[in-house]
C-alpha cells in the first residue's frame, strides 16, 4: 500500500519553497505537501549557503513529511530524495546520474540537483522539509560555476518539461520512502543507494566541514548514512560536510 499521497501547492514565485513548506507545517499541513514555485528570492542551500532560482530555470520544491521512524534514521530521508531524483532524470529525461554524499546528483561529474532537508518542531510533532533544486536549464545557476553544476536541458541537448519531471520526482519519492518506513527499509535504502553512487567506495576524496580537512578513500556508509574514510590516521566516519574527488588531481604515475 502506497499512503505517500502528494498535495502539490504551486506559486509563482516566493522566498524559499522550505520555508513555505515549514509555516504551512507549523499551522498543521500534512504529510506528503509538496510546495512548488517557478521562482526562489532567497532559495537556501545547504552549509549556509544560497541556491539561486531563477524563473522557469530549475524545478524548486519542498515536501513535507512526519515520519514514523526513530529520529536516528531520519538522515536516510535524503538518501530517499537523491534516490527519487536519480530515478525521475532517468525515466522523465532519459539521463543517467551519479550520486555524491551525502545527496548531490551528478551528471558528467557536475551537480544537477541539490537537496536541502531540514527538521522542523510543529504542533503535530516533529517533521522535516526536504527542498530538492534541480538544475533545469543553464539559466539556473550563475556563470562562474559552469564548470561544476550542469543542467537537464546541457546533459540531454533537449529541453524538458518541469511538470513531466516534478510527477516522476513525486513518484520515486513515494516509493522509496514507503521502503525506508519498511522493517530493514534503511538497510535497503543504502544498498541502493550505494549501488549508484561512484562515491560509495573506493573514490579518493577531500572532506571539508566546519573545524577540519581530511582526505582519504571511501569505504561504504554507516547504518545512519555517514560515509566511512579511510585515512592515513584510521577510518573515520563523516556525518557532514563537503566532499570533492580528488581522482583529477591526483598525479598518474604511467598509467
Ligand atoms: C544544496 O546546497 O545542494 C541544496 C540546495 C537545495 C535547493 C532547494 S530548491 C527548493 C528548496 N528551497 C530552498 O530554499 N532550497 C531547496
Amino acid at each position: 500500500m502506497n499512503f505517500f499521497k502528494p498535495k502539490i501547492l504551486r506559486y509563482e514565485s516566493l522566498p524559499s519553497t522550505n520555508t513555505e513548506a515549514a509555516r504551512l507545517a507549523a499551522l498543521g499541513a500534512e504529510e506528503g505537501l509538496a510546495v512548488v514555485a517557478d521562482e526562489q528570492t532567497a532559495g537556501r542551500g545547504r552549509l549556509q549557503r544560497t541556491w539561486a532560482s531563477p524563473k522557469g530555470a530549475g524545478l524548486y520544491v519542498s515536501i513535507l513529511l512526519r515520519p514514523k521512524m526513530a529520529q536516528e534514521r531520519w538522515p536516510l530521508i535524503t538518501f530517499v530524495a537523491s534516490l527519487a531524483v536519480s530515478d525521475a532524470l532517468l525515466e522523465a529525461c532519459e539521463l543517467a546520474t551519479d550520486i555524491k554524499w551525502p545527496n548531490d546528483v551528478l551528471a558528467s561529474e557536475r551537480k544537477i540537483c541539490g537537496i536541502l532537508a531540514e527538521v522542523i518542531d510543529t504542533p503535530e510533532g516533529r517533521a522535516i522539509v526536504v527542498g530538492i533544486g534541480i538544475n533545469v536549464t543553464n539559466q539556473a545557476f550563475p556563470e562562474e560555476l559552469a564548470s561544476k553544476a550542469i543542467s537537464v536541458a546541457e546533459a540531454t541537448g533537449q529541453q524538458r518539461d518541469r511538470e513531466t519531471l516534478l510527477s516522476s520526482l513525486l513518484r520515486g519519492l513515494g516509493r522509496w520512502y514507503v521502503l525506508l518506513l519498511e522493517e530493514n527499509g534503511g538497510e535497503k535504502i543504502i544498498a541502493e543507494w550505494t549501488a549508484r553512487s561512484s562515491y560509495a567506495e573506493g573514490k579518493v576524496v577531500k572532506v571539508v566541514n566546519l573545524d577540519e580537512t581530511l582526505t582519504g578513500v571511501t569505504s561504504g556508509l554507516e547504518a545512519d548514512g555517514a560515509l566511512r574514510l579511510e585515512t592515513s590516521t584510521g577510518t573515520v566516519s563523516i556525518r557532514a560536510g563537503d566532499v570533492t574527488s580528488l581522482r583529477s588531481h591526483v598525479a598518474v604515475d604511467g598509467g
